[in-house]
């Protein structure tokens, strides 16, 4: 099978993840990098023999690839995918998909009119205890789910924001909903429909940043359920919980750990917990701090199995749209202090 050839754009935290698996999976092969920042690109072009672009529009115009990965800040996602997609690149966004549902909308179009795909990491869907739930939930097991209860009580010191040009920027970031949050909001979404109730209150409690770090949100979701979203960079010295609560008529799910990699609560009518599941995810670990599920690897296989055997595993830009469309709304609802 030919391999699926990966240009990457952005060789930060998570651009050096993306190089990395892609580089391990037997079917795809990173053919090109490019990052504006000499030093980091050069970095990682020293590491894996890569060619490296300092202009994304040169790699598009130079490369011989079938995916571009964009892997640069919130608020070049959408032009960096509509440069792609129109250059005839089949495109991989990190998420957030991008920073309002107008230019998500102006994403998913240019791909259609391409004729490409345009696909959104959601790597979180590939958690084994996430999966767990998601195939309860599809079963019908947990009968009607009445209520969902999603915490982030997480940690980001202040030089997370002051060492990055974006972090805590409301115009390049957005906020933590975007940024921490929107991996938990695409799951609540995926298990209970889209939001179409919003209510928040976010403040910025604990850090020199513009954006909120603490907020709270009242959601109703398309399947009726009612839900709390409660999020914070704030908690101290390090992360303490990612953690959702399934409240349903004949089962309660507690998924937990700090990064939704255990399950806490499992008690499913005729449905017990399947025995000898090895839950393994593992956080995406970035030296002071860590982030969510390191599940990229099986985003990428997920793609390669689509391309190659018509999988159905990926999230597309109309799925990765929900989650900014719900963020949207709730920072709409919010009075920031
Ligand atoms: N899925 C996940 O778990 C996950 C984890 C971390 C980050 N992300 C997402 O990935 C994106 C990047 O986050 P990060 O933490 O890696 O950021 P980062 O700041 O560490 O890295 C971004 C990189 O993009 C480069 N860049 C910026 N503008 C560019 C341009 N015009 N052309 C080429 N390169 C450019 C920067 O030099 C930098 O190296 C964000 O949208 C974030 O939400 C996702």
């Amino acid at each position: 099978m030919d391999k699926l050839r990966f240009a990457i754009v952005g060789c930060g935290s998570i651009g050096k993840r993306h190089i990395a698996v892609i580089d391990a999976e037997e079917n795809a092969v990173v053919v090109a990098i490019c990052d504006n920042d000499e030093t980091r690109g050069q970095e990682q072009a020293d590491l894996y023999h890569l060619p490296l672009y300092s202009d994304f529009q040169t790699m598009l115009n130079e490369v011989d690839a079938d995916i571009i990965s964009i892997a640069t800040p919130h608020h070049l996602h959408a032009e960096m995918s509509v440069l792609a997609n129109n250059a005839g690149f089949d495109v991989l966004v990190e998420k957030p998909m991008a920073l309002s549902r107008v230019d998500c909308v102006r994403m998913n179009e240019a791909a259609e009119k391409a004729g490409k795909n345009l696909w959104v990491v959601k790597q979180n869907r590939h958690n084994v205890p996430v999966r767990l739930a998601k195939d309860a939930i599809d079963k019908g097991r947990l009968g009607k789910i009445f209520m969902i209860k999603c915490d982030i009580l997480w940690n980001r010191y202040q030089g997370y924001y002051d060492d990055s040009p974006w972090r805590g920027n409301k115009e390049l970031e957005g906020g933590a909903l975007f940024t921490q949050a929107s991996h938990f909001i695409d799951l609540l979404i995926w298990w209970c429909g889209d939001v179409v109730e919003a209510l928040g209150h976010a403040e910025t409690q604990n850090h020199n940043i513009e954006t909120e770090d603490s907020g709270m949100s009242i959601l109703k979701f398309s399947n009726g359920a009612i839900g709390s979203l409660v999020w914070t960079t704030c908690v101290y010295n390090k992360n303490y919980e990612g953690s959702i609560t399934i409240v349903g008529e004949r089962g309660t799910i507690k998924i937990g750990g700090k990064y939704l990699n255990k399950i806490e609560y499992w008690d499913v009518e005729g449905y017990p917990l399947p025995e000898g599941i090895e839950f393994t995810d593992k956080p995406n670990a970035y030296g002071k701090y860590q982030g969510t599920s390191s599940n990229h690897d099986k985003v990428i296989k997920a793609i390669v199995d689509r391309v190659k055997h018509g999988g159905t595993d990926t999230v597309d830009g109309f799925e990765g749209m929900r989650s900014v469309a719900a963020i949207e709304d709730i920072y709409a609802s919010v009075r920031h202090d």
